[in-house]
């Protein structure tokens, strides 16, 4: 094939545990020119490098894009025009260019910046996006919890901004994930509680990672909020949640 351009490839390397590796995005790491992933402009530090490494070869260029953590519009816009033009500049040598994500690629991803940005400024390049396993299918799987039963219905939400997003739903879900829910687990918490899902609810913390923890009682988090990499599960149903770890 007479490729004009190389090939962004969108990989979604799944939630921590490097078993839960697509073998696509295996293979695709493993013939890469160039890999990229997204870091905090304060950290360079990438989870999705960590749980990729193995299947990268020693001499493959790994590179990171900053990505601002910060509310302001415009400077995450312009980040992550900046972001797409360096991507493009490899792309344009016929690079075959993945871009690593943690978790599933479209799934409240920094790839979907990536893409929508490639797309507008290049839309000569290929584009193929690789879904990955989400962090929330994998904390089902760890609390042998299934997510969905036969009609029931799954609500899927950020807690950025903390409980409201829950309180505005007219009818509570019969299954809920809130992504996200660190900084605001106080506020989501209460929020819970009052839609009465608070007493079958259950925060995975580093799910498929080493200092993985499940922990039943969100109330006794509201005091120290967790880290980053922190989910709830709810539901109307009980959880058979395992001990707490
Ligand atoms: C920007 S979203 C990325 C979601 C990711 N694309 C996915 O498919 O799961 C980040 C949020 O995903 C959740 N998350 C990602 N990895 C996790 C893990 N290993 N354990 C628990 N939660 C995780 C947390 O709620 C975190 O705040």
């Amino acid at each position: 094939m007479n490729q004009k351009t190389g090939i962004l490839y969108g990989l979604g390397v799944g939630p921590g545990d490097p078993e839960l590796i697509t073998l696509k995005a295996a293979r695709i790491l493993n013939s890469a020119d160039v890999v990229y992933a997204a870091a905090s402009s304060k950290n360079s530090y990438s989870l999705a490098v960590s749980i990729a490494r193995p299947h990268i070869p020693d001499l493959t260029a790994v590179k990171m894009l900053p990505f601002p953590m910060t509310a302001d519009p415009k400077v995450k816009k312009d980040a992550w025009h900046q972001n797409a033009l360096t991507l493009i500049e490899e792309l344009e040598q016929k690079k075959i260019v993945a871009f690593m994500t943690l978790g599933d690629s479209m799934t409240y991803s920094t790839y979907g910046y990536v893409l929508k940005h490639v797309r507008k400024l290049a839309p000569h390049i290929p584009i193929i996006s690789v879904p990955g396993i989400t962090s929330y299918q994998a904390s089902a799987a760890c609390l042998n919890s299934p997510l969905v039963e036969g009609e029931e219905a799954l609500l899927i939400v950020s807690g950025v901004t903390g409980g409201d997003i829950l309180r505005k739903f007219a009818v509570t879900p019969d299954n809920l994930v809130f992504m996200k829910a660190y900084r605001n687990i106080a506020d989501i918490t209460v929020a819970l509680e009052e839609t009465g899902l608070l007493e079958n609810s259950v925060v995975v913390k580093n799910c498929g990672l080493p200092d993985q923890q499940v922990i039943t009682d969100i109330k006794t988090l509201e005091s120290s909020p967790p880290n980053y990499w922190t989910l709830v599960l709810a539901k109307q149903k009980k959880i058979d949640a395992p001990e707490e770890s």
